[in-house]
């Protein structure tokens, strides 16, 4: 079965079974989420996707139900200035990149600050425990979050 969806900013076809997550269909047809290790039943959160502008696990997801809907992957999420910008943040905090978990816990931040622009320190600092952490870079993530809402504060209240 084919079906057209909208996958990080691009018009694509994918061809995947009715009874596959969109999870297997990504890994398969679009290459992405290939290095992570996924438990599949929505528990781990690295295969987390943004579907029209709501945070889902994709293994929880028919393939089915993603036609003509928008996929953002946390690949696609890396592409943007905002991630760019996080980043560099994070390198002076000193990260040292997990190919596991980094991007995804990134990308899971990013999501909540979506919905909740307003959020503060503490409420990323759950965020970010949220994603399983086996390389202990959850400190520099929260110091790196923290900086990132100084920041915003600062362009808000227009001393930057
Ligand atoms: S693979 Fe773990 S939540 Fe989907």
């Amino acid at each position: 079965m084919k079906l057209p969806l909208i996958l990080n900013g691009d018009d694509v076809t994918l061809d995947g079974d009715t009874r596959e997550s969109l999870f297997t269909v990504l890994q398969r047809e679009a290459g992405v989420f290939q290095e992570k290790t996924n438990c599949r039943k929505g528990t781990c959160g690295r295969c987390h996707v943004v579907l029209d502008s709501k945070e889902v696990p994709s293994c929880l997801v028919p393939f089915f139900q993603v036609k003509q809907r928008e996929v953002v992957t946390p690949e696609g999420f890396s592409q943007t200035d905002e991630y760019r910008q996080f980043r560099l943040i994070l390198d002076e905090e000193g990260l040292v990149e997990c190919a596991e978990c980094t991007d995804v816990q990134i990308f899971h931040l990013f999501s909540y600050l979506e919905l909740f622009p307003q959020a503060g320190k503490e409420e990323c600092r759950m965020v970010i425990g949220e994603i399983p952490c086996r390389c202990g870079s959850r400190p520099v993530l929260e110091r790196g979050a923290a900086r990132w809402l100084e920041r915003k504060e600062a362009v808000r209240v227009g001393r930057r």
